[in-house]
């Protein structure tokens, strides 16, 4: 199984677009040793031509261009993109299928119910494309695996994560099971297991379980201190108003990844917010993380297990 790293950042992306936080004014002046990152997404594969976009972020159009085993060429209109699945219906999440909708047969997208929910009344991005490729509906069981046609060979189990379903969502503010998904990749002949939760609020204990069991973990790296946007003046929103577990603190990001032992597991922080400091390469964050053995996803990071 392949996975790679298309979008590492958080909504907004890295530098946001009217955003001068050192970070994002530091990269965008190259006075900051620091990479830019496009918006949260990733694909899967188990042959190395056909792929599971996982998120299809607001920057896929570049996403694409910059991953060249996205676009086999195999016949006039074509693409590597053979499924897409959804694990909210947050913005940097889903505005990308409007992208996709010059394709010539629908989209298969998978999707929780109560996502499908959200995409076709809060954000009804899936009734705006009935009117171009359309989409084909997949339900993601929130219990048991389940297999993805174009994955073949690699078995998907999702989970029901404590997260926050978007804004628009008609249930914001009366979670459902299924508004966040975790997900674990299981490569049937390696038997390696890669899990991928963007946004994870809180570790519960079945969370715990599947990261436990995982080779790789790919996990929420929003934020180093839950205050952080506020402290910037940025938002009146802790990280965990918005669902996501920060770094630092007692049972923050790395406590819980300290917790993990498994023999060469892999640890990385991925949808990283533009404001986060672990994001310049030569800070301090950045040390400590490396000597907890956490990494930090950046785009075009590429695994295979
Ligand atoms: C989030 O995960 O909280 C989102 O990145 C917010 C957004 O896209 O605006
Ligand atoms: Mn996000
Ligand atoms: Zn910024």
């Amino acid at each position: 199984m392949k996975i790679r790293v298309l979008g590492s950042s958080a909504g907004g992306g890295f530098p946001q677009w009217n955003c001068n936080c050192r970070n994002c004014d530091g990269v965008r002046r190259g006075t900051l040793k620091a990479t830019p990152r496009t918006q949260s997404s990733i694909v899967v594969s188990a042959n190395g031509e056909d792929w599971l976009l996982v998120n299809a972020s607001p920057d896929i159009l570049a996403q694409i261009a910059a991953h060249p085993e996205l676009q086999p060429a195999r016949r006039t209109r074509d693409s590597g993109i053979a499924a897409v699945l959804t694990i909210d219906a947050q913005i940097d999440h889903v505005t990308g299928l409007l992208m996709l909708r010059e394709r010539d047969t629908p989209l298969p997208l998978h999707a929780t119910d109560v996502v499908w929910q959200d995409l076709s009344s809060g954000f009804p991005v899936t009734s705006i494309l009935s009117h171009y490729c359309g989409v084909e509906r997949h339900s993601i069981p929130l219990a048991g695996g389940f297999s993805i046609p174009a994955l073949h060979g690699v078995g998907i189990e999702a989970l029901a994560l404590s997260s926050k379903a978007p804004p628009y969502s008609p249930h914001r503010n009366a979670p459902q099971p299924g508004d966040n998904i975790g997900l674990t990749f299981i490569d049937a002949s390696s038997g390696k297991r890669a899990f991928y939760a963007p946004g994870l609020g809180k570790i519960e204990p079945h969370v715990m379980a599947a990261m436990k069991d995982a080779d790789l973990l790919l996990v929420d790296g929003t934020c180093w201190t839950d205050d952080e946007m506020i402290k910037l003046g940025l938002s009146k929103k802790t990280a965990a108003d918005m669902g996501h577990l920060a770094q630092t603190g007692p049972g923050g990001m790395i406590d819980v990844l300290d917790s993990i032992d498994r023999p060469n597991v892999r640890k990385v922080l991925i949808h990283i917010n533009n404001t986060n400091p672990i994001l310049v390469e030569d800070g301090p964050e950045r040390r400590l993380l490396a000597e907890h053995g956490i990494e930090v996803a950046c785009d075009g990071m590429a695994f295979e297990l």
